[in-house]
């Protein structure tokens, strides 16, 4: 750690970690659900843990960017963050936002609208923080006088988002007008801006982790953000098929999301291309495992496995799903989990008093099962997706007489899930037992303070 301010981000991780771990257990509490007697009907029926698990996602996923974000930007401007205090304020306000919101929806207390089921006020207090963040940041950068390409992408991305949230204040009385602006945040988020801000993290984490030449990763970072401009924004589409718009729609979507794996299929080139040419070989291999893992997993879920359903033809049978989940699920994690376990991964030796440069033992088994266990999800969902689209809509069985027959994949989820869910308290726990304190490295000339193989040793 270069900058004593960096430390905050140390917080905002150990949010995300621990909003992470809950958003697990919902999981596997909504997945039991499909097998059979629910003694917990009452309390919190499928909808209620769904809801809780999909938006704890959202949550622990923006505290990681946010955490990251402020470690990065000071680290690239070489300058302490403008204000820590207000960092602190606005991860105890983002605190206070995500555990009630996540509270309410235990009493019904929600839009209902998939995603941003966040309440007004609640989402008042997400621009508020938003603008805190941004803020904060901008200063930082404006302060140092130190700009890079990489931040920039990053805050295109980080700001973008903001923007898109403003659709989702606002209701709709009509349905179809709802769900139209529903993707405007949802899709453009996730297959736009996010995509920008993933790939500013991975460039930042190759050229810290593999010595890659930061003029070829900045150029890689121009043609990632066009391709995400021409296939992300038109790809929206891709959810207009049945909600009642125009059919001009349907060839659009089919045409422009087919190419959107193009800006996923880059990532993962510019992170191989980035390994084979390294030059410098940072200790911090876990961290590199993650960061190569986020570009291939990324092009897997969501370039391949959303390429599976993206087309009007395939996608009027598998529409909502459990094919859907499939691909959600490995989307989410390759592209957005891993990447901010990656930036964890690289940071956090240098934010505690033991040094772990090189990873412990504890991190791989949790890089692996966690690696395993989604794998494993993503088939199961699939298997029982397959089957649902054939008996339900292709043979027009019931729905409940449906899931009765794909069950036995959901034992299989459920074993998946309890192996992912080890590998993610294992990296919970790895990420605790260390106790948080700063160890700044050398400012002055510069070096970061993990980039010194000296110091690094390996525990486990
Ligand atoms: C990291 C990037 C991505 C993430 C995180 C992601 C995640 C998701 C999620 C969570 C859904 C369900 C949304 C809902 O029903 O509310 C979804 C739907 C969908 N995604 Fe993606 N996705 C990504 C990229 C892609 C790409 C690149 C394509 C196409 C090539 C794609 C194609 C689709 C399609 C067609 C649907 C609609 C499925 C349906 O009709 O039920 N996705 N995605
Ligand atoms: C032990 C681990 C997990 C289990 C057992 C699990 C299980 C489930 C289940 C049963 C659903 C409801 C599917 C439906 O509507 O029928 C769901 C939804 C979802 N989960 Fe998970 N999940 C786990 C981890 C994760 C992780 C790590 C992520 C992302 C990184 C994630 C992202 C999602 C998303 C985006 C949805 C909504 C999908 C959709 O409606 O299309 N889950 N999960
Ligand atoms: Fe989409």
């Amino acid at each position: 750690m270069r900058y004593k301010s960096q430390s905050v981000a140390y917080w905002y991780f150990a949010l995300a970690l621990i909003l992470f771990g809950l958003q697990i257990v919902f999981g596997l509490l909504s997945a039991t659900k499909y097998l059979g007697p629910d003694p917990l009907l009452n309390i919190m029926p499928f909808d209620v843990t769904k809801t809780i698990h999909t938006n704890l996602l959202i949550v622990w996923l923006l505290t990681g960017f946010m955490g990251a974000t402020y470690w990065m930007v000071s680290d690239e401007s070489r300058s302490e963050i403008y204000s820590v205090k207000l960092a602190y304020i606005q991860l105890g306000l983002w605190a206070v936002m995500g555990v009630s919101a996540v509270v309410g929806y235990f009493f019904r207390y929600g839009t209902g609208n998939k995603f941003l089921e966040q309440p007004l006020p609640h989402k008042i207090v997400i621009v508020i923080v938003m603008l805190m963040f941004l803020y904060n940041v901008a200063m930082t950068i404006k302060r140092s006088g130190r700009f890079t390409t990489t931040e920039g992408v990053l805050l295109l991305g980080l700001g973008s988002s903001a923007v898109l949230y403003l659709p989702a204040l606002l209701h709709y009385e009509n349905y179809i007008v709802s769900i139209y602006y529903r993707w405007w945040t949802i899709h453009l988020w996730v297959e736009g801006v996010w995509e920008m801000i993933q790939a500013a993290f991975l460039a930042y984490l190759l050229i810290r982790l593999s010595g890659a030449d930061r003029e070829v990763m900045e150029k890689w970072l121009y043609v990632i953000v066009g391709l995400v401009f021409i296939a992300g924004i038109l790809g929206t589409a891709h959810h207009y098929y049945w909600i009642g718009v125009p059919t001009y729609w349907l060839p659009l979507g089919g045409f422009f999301s087919a190419l959107e794996p193009l800006a996923l299929l880059g990532m993962a080139m510019y992170a191989y291309s980035a390994m084979r040419r390294s030059g410098v070989k940072h200790p911090n291999n876990l961290a590199l495992h993650w960061t190569l893992g986020s570009a291939i997993f990324g092009l897997f879920g969501a370039g391949l496995l959303g390429l599976a359903h993206t087309f009007p033809d395939i996608n009027k049978w598998t529409h909502g799903t459990l094919i859907t989940a499939m691909h959600g699920h490995a989307a989410f994690y390759g592209a957005y989990a891993m990447i901010v376990l990656a930036m964890i991964s690289y940071a956090m030796p240098s934010m505690t008093r033991t040094p772990h440069e090189r990873g412990t033992s504890v991190g791989y088994w949790a890089f692996w099962l966690q690696i395993s266990g989604m794998f494993g999800m993503t088939l199961s969902f699939a298997t029982a997706g397959i089957g649902q689209v054939y008996l339900e809509r292709v043979l027009g069985i019931g729905y409940l007489d449906v899931q009765l027959k794909i069950q036995i994949h959901f034992v299989m989820l459920v074993a998946c899930g309890s192996l992912f869910a080890t590998g993610v308290g294992l990296f919970i726990y790895d990420f605790f037992r260390h106790i948080p304190g700063s160890r700044t490295s050398d400012a002055a000339t510069g070096a970061p303070f993990a980039a010194s193989p000296a110091t690094s040793t390996r525990v486990g």
